[in-house]
């Protein structure tokens, strides 16, 4: 049986692309690897239990020793690396966590796979990969008139999150360029839809109205960010996995540029449809409170490349998308409740009490 070895599967992201592949009957298993930090979610992947395609190792990818097990155990033809602290907000209270497990973690994997690839055959060498999972805000903030970020612009990380991802983007490319190792990378935009962690803004957005609180819009609410539906990014991610050339970057968005003003009047008005309040809309809800030190105004991503080369494009526009995401949390309140009873409640606390 062959296998594909994912980090980070416990995760948002990682979890949809993990649920997708084994439901979609391809012919590798997966054995997913992920520290379970406060976003790492078993609840997420109750579905594969006793489906005999997923192992999970609860492991650190800094964990060399860990890691070196697993290679030999499994013999994965490919790494899809998901695993990383995540969150923005976060990396400005506390970077250290960032460069830990973006950085070492992920200098970490690569010393294992490369230890692990250079013992290969030369077929098994060969069609091996790595795909390494950015993000575009490494490229920095684009002003109102700006070009999209295309796979060649600067990057110009501001944040202690995307100044650590960037590191990681840099290590991949230069084992790459060094040793030869099989990369691929991809750089996304801001992802949202199913088993999102309710500290981000969708799903908080969602959770807040549902529970009668405040919608906190940080700034004027005019920063703008372009949506991908996690759906369409995974789909994206086995094309690139498949098809991609080896060393190679590509963006994938979901040409959705909205403000964040936007996002939230469209989920309150969804809301409004499918959960209307005895009175008033969850507009009513919406509070404007201090902004994000550091702010990046706009990303937007030009995702022609991936179209040209792999055929690639989003399925979902930003109406589809968030309409199935927002009928996926009113149905899946438990899910919601078993995440906010847990580490999140002081998270909150410390970020929006100060
Ligand atoms: P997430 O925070 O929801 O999940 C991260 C997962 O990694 C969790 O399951 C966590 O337990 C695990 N993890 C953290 N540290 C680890 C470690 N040291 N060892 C092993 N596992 C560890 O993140 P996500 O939103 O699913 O993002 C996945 C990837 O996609 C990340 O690399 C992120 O930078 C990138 N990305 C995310 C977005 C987005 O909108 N969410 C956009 C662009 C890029
Ligand atoms: P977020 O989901 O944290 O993603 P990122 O910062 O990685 O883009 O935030 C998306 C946008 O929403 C960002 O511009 C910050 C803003 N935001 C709010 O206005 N209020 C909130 O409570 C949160 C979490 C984010």
């Amino acid at each position: 049986m062959s296998h594909i070895l994912v980090t980070g599967g416990a995760g948002f992201i990682g979890a949809n692309f993990v649920l997708n592949w084994l439901g979609r009957e391809e012919a590798d298993s997966i054995v997913n690897v992920d520290k379970l930090t406060y976003a790492g979610n078993l609840a997420t992947l109750a579905s594969l239990e006793g489906n005999n395609r997923h192992v999970f190792s609860q492991t650190d990818i800094g964990d060399r020793a860990a890691l070196d097990q697993l290679f030999v155990a499994y013999k994965p033809r490919a790494v899809v690396h998901f695993a990383a602290e995540s969150h923005v907000d976060r990396s400005i209270h506390g970077p250290a966590e960032f460069i830990q497990t973006n950085i070492v973690g992920t200098f970490t994997l690569l010393e294992a796979v490369r230890a692990y690839w250079g013992g290969l055959g030369d077929v098994a060498r060969a069609g091996f990969r790595f795909l390494h999972v950015s993000t575009d805000e490494v490229f920095g903030s684009l002003g109102s008139n700006d070009p999209q970020f295309s796979e060649t612009t600067a990057y110009a990380p501001n944040s202690p999150y995307s100044a650590s991802k960037a590191a990681s983007d840099h290590l991949v490319r230069a084992y790459h360029h060094t040793y030869g190792l099989p990369v691929l990378t991809t750089n996304c935009s801001n992802n949202y839809g199913p088993y999102h962690f309710p500290e981000k803004l969708i799903p908080l957005i969602i959770a807040n109205a549902l529970g009668g609180k405040t919608l906190p819009i940080y700034g004027d609410g005019l920063n703008v960010r372009d949506w991908l539906y996690v759906g369409d990014h995974c789909a994206a991610i086995r094309e690139v996995l498949a098809r991609g050339q080896v060393g190679e970057t590509y963006n994938v968005g979901g040409w959705n540029e909205k403000t964040n003003l936007d996002v939230v009047h469209t989920l309150c008005d969804l809301l409004d449809e499918l959960r209307p309040k005895a009175a008033g809309s969850y507009r009513d809800q919406i509070t404007f409170v201090k902004d994000r030190p550091g702010h990046d105004k706009r990303y937007a991503i030009d995702a022609r490349k991936l179209e040209r080369e792999l055929g690639w494009k989003p399925a979902e526009s930003f109406e589809s998308g968030l309409r199935k995401t927002v009928q996926w949390y009113l149905e899946n309140q438990p899910w919601v409740q078993n995440v906010m009873s847990g580490a999140y409640r002081n998270w909150v606390a410390k970020q929006y009490d100060a």
